[in-house]
């Protein structure tokens, strides 16, 4: 999978991508993340990205001509599966969000700032808008991030135990039950009997309600879906 991301502060996300399960997956050749400086797009000798917007009111936008240039730049050169603009009016990313881009070649994500960009870029070339959640954040690089992860490990190979992508919380509407670890008992506590029974059947029971009992208690809603 090749993403490219448009970002004005290319800085913020070269330390993620270059860590933990992202870099991994892009040193097997099984992701290819390239982050691209609007500025250098910018207008005139100052490399202007961003103006006032038209009615007043505060917080600058990013202007359309920087941004339509990088984007038709890009588009030359790559079939884009989808163009996604971060922002948080956009539709929350959910895991069944996250594995179908996963099966994506090519995605091109736009980062926002400020007050986020001129609407005539939403309109011309968007053609996903996603956000991370119910707040705000300053920028649209960490929701960038957020999305790269998300989609990463979902690639197959990435992760080194197959199966590990399948056993996520949220992956079949239920978050994940508890885990253990040595030793058997810690501070009074012990750990239950089933997982050291060595009967697998009866351990993938018990982990399956234990993930519809924390799902009850703390996610009712997962349940309603
Ligand atoms: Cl995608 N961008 C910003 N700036 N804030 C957000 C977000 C995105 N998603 C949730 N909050």
């Amino acid at each position: 999978m090749r993403i490219d991301v448009i970002s004005c502060v290319p800085e913020l996300m070269t330390s993620f991508l270059n860590h933990s399960i992202l870099k991994r997956a892009q040193d097997k050749g099984l992701l290819e993340v390239n982050v691209h400086d609007l500025r250098e797009f910018g207008i005139g000798n100052y490399r202007q990205i961003d103006d006032y917007q038209y009615g007043g009111g505060a917080g600058m936008v990013l202007k359309p001509e920087p941004l339509g240039q990088i984007i038709d730049k890009l588009n030359a050169e790559v079939d884009y599966n989808e163009i996604i603009y971060l922002t948080p009016d956009g539709e929350t990313l959910h895991q069944g969000t996250a594995n179908k881009l996963s099966l994506y070649e090519n995605l091109l994500l736009i980062a926002g700032h400020y007050k986020g960009i001129d609407e005539r870029i939403r309109e011309l070339y968007v053609t996903l808008e996603m956000s991370i959640g119910d707040y705000v954040l300053s920028g649209g690089e960490t929701a960038a991030i957020v999305l790269i992860d998300a989609l990463g490990r979902l690639i197959p190979g990435v992760l080194n135990d197959e199966t590990s992508a399948l056993t996520d919380s949220f992956q079949d509407n239920l978050l994940a039950p508890p885990v253990y670890t040595r030793p058997e008992e810690y501070k009074g506590l012990s750990v239950p009997k089933i997982l050291l029974s060595g009967h697998d059947a009866k351990i993938d029971e018990w982990r399956h309600d234990e993930a519809i009992k924390r799902t009850q208690q703390r996610r009712p809603d997962l349940l309603e879906d």
